[in-house]
């Protein structure tokens, strides 16, 4: 079984890689998308999204981090495929599941999938263009309005040269609303003979192993849920219960602490805010906190609120005299 630590604008930084990857259970994470119109971007935009390439393409603990791509132009695709790699990227991935209307109004991300030549023309580029040691991968969702191109552009992907397919399991109209589709997955299998990923809707141990059943895949990719449940991965892989909430207080120091004084400092309180937004689905303490920090602006008042919620969670229990 891999496990796959899903790419998430706006969430899943390096910082965020980091953490998680540390906390174990991942085989391989892709980055947030970077955006590719009609140019060759310069070193920086794909340093700044993924820092890892500086250290080998991989995080602290050793796990391989994917640059992910979103674009519509075959030729300015593979370009900056190559760079990736060129810069240190172990494989690059494509983008052909984002909803967003900015994106999609400028033929990038899900509405490609109403354009099945389209995928395959992007995926034999990027592929014939990036050395072969490289994998090229893609990630899709069901379809944009509906399912009636799935197999037709799981297929064109496949015989483009693509190693590996990531299949959110909804189409873009579905949106993030529940369930997955898994069984779908399974119906790909039947089509293509690249190795399939499973995503959508996986919460806990127990979904994986159902999705896993349903979708006939044993690979799998975890998005939302990774967030909720910080040591998901090794829940699935072991079975351990969920991590403690004063353990996934200190993460959330930890993650302000370096995200406070990292370039990104800016984004800090809206991506501190998102994080609690999934943790609050499995922590009924983030919740509560929850409440505390979403007014708050400052990122300084948002350090103290934790600090101080971490200070009670540690403080010794009183113990009542009998
Ligand atoms: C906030 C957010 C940002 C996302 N950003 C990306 C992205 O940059 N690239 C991508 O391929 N998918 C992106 N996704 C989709 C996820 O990778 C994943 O496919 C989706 O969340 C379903 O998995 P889940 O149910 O486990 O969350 C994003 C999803 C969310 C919620």
């Amino acid at each position: 079984m891999k496990i796959i630590l899903a790419p998430m604008e706006g969430v899943v930084d390096a910082l965020m890689r980091d953490m998680l990857t540390r906390i174990g259970g991942y085989d391989l994470c892709i980055t947030e998308f970077i955006r590719v119109v009609d140019q060759k971007l310069p070193a920086r935009v794909f340093t700044r999204l993924c820092p890892e390439l500086l250290t080998g393409g991989k995080t602290y603990a050793g796990t391989p981090v994917r640059v992910q791509l979103l674009g519509q132009d075959p030729h300015w695709l593979a370009e900056n495929a190559v760079r990736a790699v060129e810069l240190g990227s172990p494989g690059v991935d494509l983008n052909f599941g984002c909803p967003a209307k900015t994106v999609n109004k400028s033929r990038g991300g899900a509405v490609l999938l109403k354009e099945t030549n389209q995928l395959y023309q992007i995926v034999k580029a990027v592929r014939d263009a990036v050395p072969a040691q490289y994998p090229v991968s893609a990630k899709i969702r069901l379809g944009y309005d509906d399912t009636s191109l799935t197999l037709d552009n799981a297929t064109a992907i496949a015989a483009a040269g693509a190693s590996m397919l990531t299949v959110h399991a909804r189409t873009k109209s579905d949106g993030y609303r529940p369930p997955a589709y898994w069984p779908w997955i399974a119906k790909i299998k039947q089509h293509v003979t690249i190795p399939l990923i499973a995503n959508g809707e996986i919460w806990q141990a127990s979904d994986a192993a159902l999705c896993q059943q349903q979708s006939a895949c044993s690979d799998i990719m975890l998005g939302r849920g990774a967030l909720a449940m910080p040591n998901l991965a090794q829940s699935i892989r072991t079975g351990e219960p969920a991590m403690p909430w004063p353990k996934v207080l200190e993460l959330l120091m930890q993650y302000s602490e370096f995200e406070m004084c990292g370039d990104k400092s800016q984004y800090y309180s809206n991506r501190i805010k998102q994080w609690f937004s999934y943790l609050k689905l499995q922590y009924p303490q983030a919740a509560e906190l929850f409440s505390q920090l979403r007014v708050l602006r400052k990122s300084s008042e948002i350090l103290a609120t934790l600090q101080q919620a971490l200070r009670e969670e540690t403080r010794p229990k009183q113990v009542r005299p009998v």
